[in-house]
């Protein structure tokens, strides 16, 4: 047994080096120093509480260690790059449903017991069922919609919102009963559990799948606010802390991506985006041509430009083509050409998606420009190269008032001198809608795989 003094210290410790790893994520050089930092944190935190909590046996607690750190040190290594957002949802849901049983074992002790709960611990368990159950089921249903195992088109149903609000006002009210009632009501205890369950369906059904990383991020917060109640439960400060430290910051994620979308939350929970076909330029878009381009075409255009500047998107990561641009972005400066990349908030399907693919190529980062540092470049770039990106360079979002994206700040690609859009069709991205600019006259399109197409000018410019 440690004393209560050192462990206070200890946890002190480790909420500490939560707060120092999650400030040094915020740049690509230190984000590796700040995983480690805060794993470290989270060990010293583990074993703190193990000593100093007989909850279960040791060595029950011990297998748990083992089995939850095997799934997910196979879960870090099986899942793909691009199905990032689908696990991210998992283990928002698994922290929601880990809230709700431990809100719920003290709950069923006391009842068990026959203790009568302080109000504030009995307040703070009810807040623990309520978020951490919908936490739970919501993103089970962000996970099945990004797998698709269910539609990703958002499933409305009349008095939506309406009903939602009762459901959550009858859950309060029942709470408000729970708490002011003295004695554990063991029926509403269940009832609460099982209404949130379905609340948190109800909540993420009608969003599409396009607004799933917004939602995610939602359901993170929401997650750390569930553990930090849940700490206060429990009395444990260490989850109080990192409870709200996961609470503020996925709030914080939630505004940025809404920010680079210029959507508010409210029409991202809301508006059911995805459910109908965008018209507006996309539209007849098949009455029209578009000029494709050979390999051979491309790399002369390349080989010869003075500043080329890349345009990565969702696509290059399914290609998993990061280091063939940075190979082809290495024969261009040989031979006396600059390249930058251009980088979209919300290009690809999470914050930072695309930092992480190209610094694993080991692109520079000096290299890398955020959508405000280079659009005034791009009237001087000779060529921008778009490799599998659709929705962040689409002009219809500056004028299409009837575009869903109508609003959402993009990469001004149509400002360069040429542009060359590499992706395997004309299908739409991520919202659903054609781009107007694969139909710009000096726009050409170099149709195929992004991985094949780039070794393909690899080749071709180390032959010129
Ligand atoms: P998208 O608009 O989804 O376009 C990706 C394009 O890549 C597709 O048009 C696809 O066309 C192409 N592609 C797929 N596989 C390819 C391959 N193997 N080789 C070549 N091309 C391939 O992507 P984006 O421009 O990055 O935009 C991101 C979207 O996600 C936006 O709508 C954004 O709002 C949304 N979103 C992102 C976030 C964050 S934080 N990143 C959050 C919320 C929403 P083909 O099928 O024809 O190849």
């Amino acid at each position: 047994m440690i004393p209560s003094g050192l462990t206070a210290l200890i946890y002190l410790v480790s909420a500490s080096l939560f707060i120092l790893g999650l400030k040094k994520l915020g740049h690509p050089d230190t984000a590796p120093r700040g995983n480690q930092l805060s794993a470290l944190g989270m060990l010293l935190a583990i074993a703190v509480t193990l000593f100093n909590q007989d909850i279960v046996s040791f060595w029950v607690i011990i297998a748990g260690v083992f089995v939850g750190s095997a799934a997910g040190l196979w879960m870090a290594r099986a899942v793909k790059m691009t199905a990032m957002p689908q696990m991210v949802a998992l283990l928002n849901g698994f922290g929601g449903g880990a809230s709700v049983l431990v809100g719920g074992a003290e709950f069923l002790k006391a009842d068990l017991l026959g203790t009568q709960l302080p109000v504030d611990t009995d307040i703070t368990i009810q807040l623990s069922l309520l978020i951490g159950a919908v936490t739970f089921t919501g993103s089970i249903i962000a996970f099945a919609k990004l797998q698709e195992l269910m539609t990703g088109k958002p499933i409305t149903y009349p008095l939506q919102k309406v009903m939602s609000s009762l459901i959550l006002v009858g859950i309060l009210a029942l709470a408000v009963y729970q708490v002011i009632t003295p004695g554990a009501q063991l029926e509403s205890f269940y009832i609460i559990i099982g209404v949130s369950l379905v609340l948190g369906v109800l909540f993420v059904i009608p969003i599409g799948g396009a607004d799933m990383p917004v939602v995610i991020a939602l359901l993170n917060s929401y997650s750390g606010i569930a553990a930090a109640m849940t700490g206060f439960v429990i009395n444990n400060s260490v989850l109080i802390i990192a409870g709200a430290l996961v609470g503020s910051s996925g709030i914080i994620l939630t505004t940025i991506m809404c920010k680079a979308m210029n959507r508010s939350l409210g029409n991202v929970l809301f508006s059911a985006f995805g459910s109908v076909t965008a018209i507006g330029p996309g539209k007849g878009a098949e009455d029209r041509t578009v000029r494709s381009i050979t390999v051979e075409d491309a790399a002369l255009q390349l080989a010869y430009a003075r500043l080329v500047i890349v345009v990565p998107g969702y696509g290059l990561a399914v290609a998993q083509a990061q280091h063939q641009v940075r190979e082809l972005a290495d024969l261009i400066e040989k031979k006396g050409g600059e390249v930058k990349y251009a980088i979209h908030p919300v290009a690809g399907r999470m914050p930072g998606h695309m930092n992480v693919l190209l610094a694993e190529a080991n692109v520079p980062y000096d290299k890398l420009y955020d959508m405000d540092q280079i659009n005034d470049e791009f009237p001087r770039a000779d060529v921008a190269l778009v490799i599998g990106a659709n929705d962040v360079v689409n002009p219809a979002a500056r004028s299409d008032t009837a575009s869903p994206i109508y609003g959402m700040p993009i990469l001004d690609v149509d400002e360069a001198q040429s542009i060359i859009v590499m992706k395997r069709s004309m299908n739409p991205g991520f919202a659903g809608i054609q781009n107007e600019l694969f139909f710009h006259p000096k726009n050409s399109m170099l149709f195929g795989d992004a991985k094949a197409s780039l070794t393909g000018l690899v080749n071709e410019v180390k032959s010129l």
